[in-house]
C-alpha cells in the first residue's frame, strides 16, 4: 500500500508504512516544531571534499536531525507530561548544495529550486530588491542550513556550536547564524514585530489537529484540512515508497515598526477613530486584530482565542478591506479569478519566527496607547526600531511555483487580486509597482453606503533582506550518503 498523499494523515493511528514514512521524514513540516529559539545556521560545503561532506551530512542525520516521528512523540510527552524534548534539528540543502556533493542528478527537480532565489528571473517575478542590496551573506551562493531550536537560547547557541563544528570539520564554511526568537503576548499567543498574533492560520495535515480545531474553534465555515501533497514531495534521492521530503522556502523579512506604527495611527486619524477604536486602522491593513481577531467578524478586538472559523461570504470589502494581508493571501473562496478547491492549492505550512538582531526597547505587545498621530509622534514613535528585528518567514512547499511565489508574485504583488476591480498591493508584504490610490477602506465599517478612504498607500514597511528556495531530503536519503 502506497503513502496517500490526497489526504491529511492520522498519526496516532499511522500503519507500518505510514510509520516508516514519519521515521524517514524530517520534523517541522506536518507540524512546526513550537520551540522559543532558533538559530538559522547558512553554510557552504568544499567540493572538493564530497566525502567527507557527505559523510558530514549522514552523521548529522543519524545524531542529530529530527524525524517526524520523533517531534510528534517529543511533543505528545511535553503535553501530557511538560517534559522537554530534546533539541529540533533539521537540514535543508540547495541545488548548489546537491551539487557540491556531486548529487545533483539526485535533487528535486521544481525550477525554481533548481534556479534559486537569487535568479534574476524570481527577483523579476516577485519583484525582489537587487541582490546586491541583500545582507551580505545571503549574496554568496548557499550549499544549505540547518535549522536548531531549543526553549533556551543557550541550549540552542550550544547544540549550534556543535552543529557548527561538524561542518567545519568536514571542510565546510559556517557563512551565517541568524537567530530567531518567538514573540508572545500576554495570552501567550506568538506574534510578530508589528504586535499582531501571528502564525494562527495553517493548513492542517494531521487529523488529530484538525479534529481539535474542530472541537475547540470549529471548521464549518473555513476547512483547515489539507492533503498531505500541499508539502511532501516524493524524495528523488531514494527509490522506495516512503521517503519524502519538502521544499523549504527562507525569507528574511526586516520590519520597520516605527513607519508601520506611525501609518496605523495616519489610518486611525483619517477614519475620525478615537480611543480603543483606533485599533481598528490595523486590523485593516492585517484582516485581524492584534489579538487576532478577524476584522471580518468584528469591528473591535473580542479578546479569547483567535477565530479561525470564517470566510469571506457576504463581505464584498466593506468589513475586511480586500487588500488586507490575510484576505490578499487567503481569500477563502472570495478571490474571483478560481474556483475554491483551485485556490486553496495556493497555502503552505508557514514556520515563520521573529527576529531581533537589534534589541527593541518596547515589546510589540505593550506599546502606549496613544489618542492622535501628533501624540503618537511625541510619545511612541521614536522608541520604536526602524530595521534588525522582522520576520524570518520559512514555508514548505510542494511545487514552490504554484505556492510561495504564486501568493507573493498573483495575490500580493497584484493590485488586481482579487478580482474583479483594483484593490491595492499587500499592504504587509506587497512589492513593486503600484498605485497608492487602489487600497480603499469604507469610512464605516460593515456600511456599504458609507464614504470611501481611497488614498490608504500603505506599504513598503517590510524588506527583504535575502533568501533562498531549498528541499528538506528524506532522512532515508541522508542515511544513504
Ligand atoms: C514580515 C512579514 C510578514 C508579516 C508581519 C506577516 C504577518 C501575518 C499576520 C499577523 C497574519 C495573521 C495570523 C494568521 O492568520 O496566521 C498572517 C497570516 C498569513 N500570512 Fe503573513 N506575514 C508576513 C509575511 C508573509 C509572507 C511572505 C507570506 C507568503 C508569501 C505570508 C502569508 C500569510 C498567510 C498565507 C497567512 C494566513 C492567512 C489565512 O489563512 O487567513 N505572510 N501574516
Amino acid at each position: 500500500m502506497a503513502i496517500n498523499l490526497a489526504a491529511p494523515l492520522a498519526w496516532t493511528k499511522a500503519n507500518a508504512e505510514e510509520t516508516q514514512m514519519l521515521q524517514a521524514l524530517q520534523g517541522n513540516i506536518l507540524k512546526g516544531h513550537g520551540r522559543n529559539t532558533t538559530a538559522n545556521i547558512f553554510f557552504k560545503l568544499d567540493p572538493t571534499k564530497q566525502l567527507v561532506s557527505r559523510r558530514m551530512l549522514r552523521q548529522l542525520a543519524n545524531e542529530r536531525l529530527t524525524s517526524a516521528l520523533k517531534q510528534l512523540l517529543d511533543s505528545k510527552r511535553f503535553k501530557d507530561t511538560g517534559q522537554d524534548g530534546d533539541p529540533f534539528v533539521h537540514l535543508a540543502l540547495t541545488s548548489k548544495g546537491y551539487d557540491a556533493i556531486g548529487l545533483g542528478a539526485k535533487a528535486p527537480a521544481d525550477p525554481d529550486f533548481k534556479s534559486g532565489m537569487k535568479a534574476a528571473g524570481s527577483i523579476t517575478a516577485l519583484s525582489d530588491p537587487a541582490v546586491a542590496t541583500w545582507e551580505a551573506a545571503f549574496q554568496q551562493d548557499l550549499h544549505g542550513m540547518v535549522l536548531v531550536a531549543t526553549d533556551s537560547e543557550s541550549r540552542t547557541a550550544a547544540e549550534a556550536v556543535a552543529i557548527k563544528t561538524m561542518i567545519t570539520d568536514a571542510g565546510g564554511t559556517v557563512v551565517h547564524t541568524q537567530h530567531g526568537k518567538a514573540l508572545r503576548n500576554a495570552a501567550g499567543e506568538g506574534i510578530e514585530n508589528f504586535g499582531y498574533v501571528d502564525g494562527r492560520s495553517q493548513p492542517l495535515l494531521l487529523q488529530e489537529e484538525i479534529d481539535a480545531e474542530t472541537e475547540t474553534a470549529g471548521t464549518s465555515r473555513w476547512d483547515p484540512t489539507f492533503p498531505l501533497s500541499v508539502a511532501l514531495v516524493k524524495d528523488p534521492g531514494t527509490a522506495d515508497g516512503f521517503s519524502f521530503g519538502s521544499l523549504f522556502i527562507f525569507r528574511k523579512l526586516e520590519q520597520d515598526v516605527r513607519q508601520f506604527k506611525t501609518r496605523e495611527q495616519v489610518i486611525a486619524d483619517s477614519l475620525g477613530l478615537t480611543g480603543e477604536a483606533r485599533e481598528l486602522a490595523g486590523a485593516l491593513i492585517v484582516g485581524r486584530f492584534e489579538d487576532g481577531t478577524p476584522v471580518t467578524l468584528s469591528d473591535e478586538a473580542r479578546g479569547g482565542p483567535p477565530a479561525n472559523n470564517f470566510s469571506y461570504v457576504g463581505d464584498a470589502g466593506t468589513r475586511c478591506p480586500f487588500h488586507a494581508h490575510i484576505r490578499k493571501t487567503n481569500p477563502r473562496g472570495s478571490g474571483g479569478a478560481e474556483p475554491e478547491p483551485a485556490e486553496r492549492k495556493h497555502l503552505m505550512p508557514r514556520r515563520g519566527i521573529p527576529y531581533e538582531d537589534v534589541k527593541r526597547e518596547f515589546h510589540p505587545a505593550e506599546l502606549p496607547q496613544s489618542s492622535s498621530l501628533a501624540e503618537f509622534n511625541s510619545k511612541v514613535a521614536p522608541l520604536l526600531p526602524t530595521g534588525g528585528v522582522g520576520l524570518l518567514f520559512m514555508a514548505y512547499n510542494a511545487v514552490i511555483a504554484q505556492q510561495f511565489k504564486f501568493t507573493q508574485q498573483v495575490w500580493a504583488n497584484n493590485s488586481g487580486f482579487p478580482v474583479p476591480g483594483t484593490h491595492g498591493i499587500d499592504p504587509v508584504i506587497g512589492q513593486g509597482p503600484s498605485n497608492p490610490a487602489d487600497q480603499k477602506i469604507k469610512k464605516t465599517w460593515d456600511d456599504a453606503a458609507s464614504l470611501t478612504l481611497n488614498n490608504v498607500d500603505f506599504k513598503g514597511f517590510v524588506k527583504m533582506k535575502g533568501g533562498e528556495y531549498m528541499y528538506s531530503p528524506s532522512l532515508t536519503f541522508l542515511f544513504s550518503l
